[in-house]
């Protein structure tokens, strides 16, 4: 198995129309539906989406203008007024979602919670007044470094609720990932926990929070919040560390949401680009809260009697629009869980499907060819009859891993909705809805109503079908990212200027290639810049060789994605050592937990090359196109004749 081809792809035309019984439940029940929707809202995006702002949402004042757009710089619903943690939360306990579950939890050791949105709703005004207690006001910056447990989605849905704007930090970043991404936010408070739960170990959440903090390296952090969750021995220092259970119990649960403004910054996300510097992608209030909302709505088709499971971490993207603020703006039923697939319990997922009934399930191509290798005997021993839907995210999946998901874990009942989006996007982008869109295995389809994207060349003018090109979208859309936290400039560089469209014409350039089918369909390729998508997880090369070349030893590094049967990619680097060193299977090893120390275990090589030199043009820049074969084992391909010194590749095949 294997990422899809160009070849494998254009040879695939199985067409899997949605099944009739769903169709005829469904929101979005035709193709003719979901064309007369998407007809509507290009001819009108601003009407379209005034008129789903005003249906969907509560806002406290109306806006003004639905769109302000000054590119690359767009503000929707301006000098409206809203808040999400009340859209989330508040407005469903006048109804009789008061008492239905919001949060269902399945903790890794077996420990569960279910919390209803009153519950949900008294835990958030808590919380909201002790981080107000804490010194945070409107407009400070949280970070939030947690396992996978409820108080993460609580301490996002306070912040929201206070106007602070969150910067959540996954769990698995290492110490120095943290302290850096919590210099770069200014961060005045730390939601954290003692540690985490993970396979059978646990993480020590709380010592890599000292550590970042340590030496007064992260000097805008006044107060570190600890939930306590594995019971293990941490340090707490006087003054700056507080219990969270201790706080919450003096706390008020009385805490009215603030009116943001529709454009008040709602978080902060870092996420890996093309330099060694991770960039912090700022989404805003209104124009999030409404998109993510009903792509919710449309493409999972909710009801209120969906149990809802998207398995990815709240440290993503994926976690923040479609575990905590998609699902619970539609008064949905959304589940988290704390375990990964383990060897005392590689069926343990199923379990959680089989346990709560789910009827929806969003996961990862990786973790599906991860399922595949596991066996099929595990969702076989499981009563898995009550899902009815099935979503994938975060590269582009495999035609036999499509099949395998459909087949084996459907029951050949649930259509597929694969999304493509991102970070920057917020939320879905191309995405089939379930009742109306026929699906082809490894395709994303087609855009959601209101979203314009095209295959396009350098110059932005659409290709052929069936020839690649980049992938862009045309039009603002509510939840696109604002700006790159702290330089504008960036945001405009790294988004905007790839591609230089004819007139006063703005594309936003995604970062990955494309191909059109002449049905229209998208057929996604994967990144056509120097970020990895390894695990799902998105790595940018730049940055683990800034990591690598940090270590004493190394001279010069070299990074590139090498394809993995079942992560998509993994990281594979070329070293020059200094001088004084000897390459060695013991300095190998250090370089390798070097890098987990630098960023994290999922930036881990997985294979490291010690070279006398790297391939590098005659202006001494490194061909990375080169590396990525040799990393694959392939023959070189294309053009080498800008290679400065020919004898490099040779030695490097040898393994010199
Ligand atoms: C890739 C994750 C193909 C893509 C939501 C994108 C995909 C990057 C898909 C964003 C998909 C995500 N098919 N590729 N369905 N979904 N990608 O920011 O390369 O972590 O640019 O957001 O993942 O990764 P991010």
């Amino acid at each position: 198995m294997s990422q899809p081809t160009i070849e494998s792809i254009l040879q695939e035309n199985r067409l899997f129309p949605p099944p009739s019984d769903f169709a005829e439940n469904a929101m979005i029940g035709s193709m003719e539906k979901y064309k007369e929707i998407y007809d509507k809202a290009k001819a009108d995006p601003e009407g379209f989406w005034a008129e789903l702002a005003e249906s969907e949402l509560d806002w406290f004042e109306k806006w003004d203008r639905v769109l302000d757009w000054q590119p690359p710089h767009a503000k929707w619903f301006v000098n409206g007024k809203i808040n999400i943690s009340y859209n989330c939360l508040d407005r469903h306990l006048t109804t009789w979602r008061k008492n239905k579950a919001a949060l269902i939890w399945e903790g890794e050791p077996g420990d569960s919670r279910t919390l209803t949105y009153a519950q949900l709703h008294r835990e958030v005004c808590q919380m909201a007044n002790v981080f107000k207690q804490l010194g945070v006001k409107k407009g400070d910056i949280v970070g939030i470094y947690m396992p996978m447990i409820p108080e993460a989605a609580i301490a996002m849905l306070a912040c929201a609720r206070i106007g602070a704007p969150h910067s959540v930090i996954f769990g698995g970043f290492s110490a120095e990932a943290l302290r850096t991404r919590l210099v770069d936010a200014e961060a005045k408070l730390v939601v954290t926990a003692d540690g985490g739960f993970r396979k059978d170990k646990t993480i020590p959440l709380k010592a890599a929070v000292d550590e970042a903090l340590q030496d007064n390296h992260a000097p805008s952090v006044e107060n570190v919040l600890v939930v306590q969750r594995t019971q293990e021995k941490v340090q707490m220092e006087p003054g700056r560390d507080h219990w969270w259970h201790d706080l919450q119990a003096g706390a008020s649960a009385d805490c009215p949401a603030e009116p943001m403004d529709s454009e008040d910054m709602l978080f902060i996300l870092y996420t890996s680009g093309t330099t060694g510097k991770p960039k912090g992608v700022v989404h805003t209030t209104g124009g999030y809260n409404l998109y993510t909302h009903v792509t919710s709505k449309w493409t999972f088709d909710l009801k209120d009697t969906d149990v809802y499971w998207c398995t990815a971490d709240v440290g993503w993207i994926t976690g923040h629009s479609y575990i905590v603020y998609g699902p619970l703006s539609n008064g949905a039923t959304s589940l988290m869980y704390e375990g990964v697939p383990r060897p005392a319990n590689p069926g343990c997922l199923w379990d959680v499907v089989e346990k709560y009934g789910v009827t929806i399930f969003y996961t990862a191509p990786t973790a599906i060819r991860a399922f595949i290798k596991l066996g099929e005997h595990l969702p076989k021993a499981r009563d898995l009859s009550s899902l009815r839907l099935l979503g994938t995210v975060g590269e582009p999946i495999n035609p036999e891993a499509w099949m395998w998901y459909h087949k084996v874990i459907g029951g050949e009942r649930c259509p597929i909705i694969d999304t493509w989006w991102q970070t920057e996007t917020g939320g879905f982008m191309l995405t089939p809805l379930p009742g109306a869109t026929p699906t082809k295995p490894g395709s994303a389809t087609l855009p959601f109503p209101g979203i314009i994207t095209e295959v396009v060349d350098l110059e932005g003018k659409p290709v052929k079908a069936n020839s690649g090109g980049y992938l862009v979208v045309k039009h603002p859309w509510p939840s696109m990212m604002r700006t790159v936290y702290g330089d504008d400039d960036r945001f405009r560089r790294t988004y905007w200027e790839h591609i230089s469209p004819q007139g006063d014409q703005h594309f936003y350039f995604a970062g990955d290639g494309a191909r059109q089918d002449s049905d229209g369909y998208f057929w996604v390729m994967g990144r056509v810049d120097d970020v990895m998508n390894v695990s799902g997880h998105r790595l940018g090369t730049m940055e683990v060789e800034s990591a690598l070349v940090s270590h004493p030893a190394v001279a010069e590094a070299a990074v590139v994605g090498r394809p993995d049967e079942v992560k998509g990619e993994d990281v594979y680097a070329f070293i020059t050592l200094e001088g004084e060193y000897d390459a060695s299977e013991a300095l190998e090893n250090d370089l390798k937990q070097h890098v987990v120390k630098e960023i994290g275990a999922i930036a881990r090589p997985a294979a490291i090359q010690f070279t006398d030199s790297l391939p590098k043009t005659r202006s001494g820049k490194i061909m990375r196109r080169l590396l990525r074969n040799l990393a694959a084992g392939q023959e070189v391909a294309g053009d080498t004749s800008t290679l400065e010194d020919r004898s490099v590749l040779d030695k490097l095949r040898s393994g010199a």
